[in-house]
């Protein structure tokens, strides 16, 4: 059984449906857990300390450790405050599952700059803020486990989410630059795109998906990613009803001329657009351009 004694994991936006059940499973696994909800509305509005100290009692009461932070992943301030709360705590952080989310579904016409800029704040800063502050703890220490949370909908994209979509995808560059900085550190980050019955999506999918797309069935991929023994890294995962699959940005064969004009292009889209054989790296890619 993987177990996480002597860890201690932040979970962000711990109060409610995904961040919740990893702050459960792993504190039933033995880790120290930072349960931080900023405790608002679905769309990042108002605040309650209800949602982290329900979490953090329930654990403790099932035999656990845990302690609330209701500070604003958002915020320098906040997410200092949230490390600063597991060093009081614990003495150390060794796990950061970024988790936080809020939603302003709109097609982007009816997108407002500031459903854009709330949206990017909490998902992509917030990320960042609380990874950025934990990260001297875990480069000191030799250790760290960072998850980041991306979604299907900035993957492949989604109707009405310009704003989550783009915070979702920046999530992706965020883990592969934190796994290539973090490898020599023994820090390995990687990120999940879940699909999970919870507050954000009850209103989205059929009612049929509750009882197979449970929290949990989210969690254990979480658990698995931060525990010691994972060697992955730079990786993200499609996650949701019982399937993990490994999600990656490729590069196809691509079509090459001396004499690149917008015609040539233009006539070459076949080509151009194959898939087989692909690359995954930066360094490949350019290697294909010479
Ligand atoms: P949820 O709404 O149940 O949980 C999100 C939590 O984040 C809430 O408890 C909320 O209070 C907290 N939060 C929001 N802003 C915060 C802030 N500034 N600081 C601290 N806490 C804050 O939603 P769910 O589904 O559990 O979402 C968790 C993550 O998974 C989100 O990042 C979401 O975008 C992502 N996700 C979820 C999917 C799903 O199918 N449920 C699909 C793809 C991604």
């Amino acid at each position: 059984m993987l177990r996480f004694d002597d860890r201690v994991a932040i979970i962000t936006g711990a109060g409610h449906g995904l961040g919740r059940s990893h702050a459960l499973l792993l504190a039933e696994r033995g880790a120290k857990v930072v349960v931080n909800d900023l405790g608002g509305a679905l769309d990042g509005t108002g605040a309650s300390t209800g949602p982290a100290a329900e979490v953090a009692e329930l654990i403790t009461k099932n035999g656990g450790q845990a302690v609330a932070s209701t500070d604003n992943v958002a915020t320098p301030e906040g997410a200092r405050a949230i490390v600063q709360t597991a060093v009081d705590a614990f003495g150390k952080v060794d796990i950061v599952v970024n988790n936080a989310g809020i939603l302003r579904d709109k097609s982007l016409g009816k997108m407002s700059v500031e459903d854009f800029d709330g949206v990017l704040a909490v998902h992509v800063r917030g990320s960042f803020l609380v990874s950025h502050a934990a990260y001297p703890l875990m480069k000191a220490a030799g250790h760290g486990r960072i998850v980041n949370t991306s979604s299907p909908a900035g993957l492949f994209g989604n109707f009405g989410q310009a704003n989550y979509s783009t915070a979702k995808m920046g999530l992706v560059g965020l883990t592969k630059t934190l796994a290539i900085e973090g490898a020599r550190n023994g820090i390995k980050a990687n990120a999940i795109a879940p699909i999970a019955w919870t507050r954000m999506t009850e209103a989205l999918l059929p009612a049929e998906f509750e009882a197979k797309f449970t929290p949990e069935r989210v969690s254990a991929l979480v658990a698995c990613l931060v525990h010691d023994s994972c060697e992955v890294s730079g990786e993200v995962f499609s996650v949701g009803g019982g399937r993990v699959a490994r999600v990656f940005v490729a590069e196809g064969p691509g079509w090459k001329t001396d004499d690149l004009t917008p015609e040539a292009i233009a006539g070459n889209w076949d080509a151009i657009m194959a898939e087989q054989p692909y690359v995954l790296t930066a360094g490949d890619s350019m290697k294909a351009m010479l």
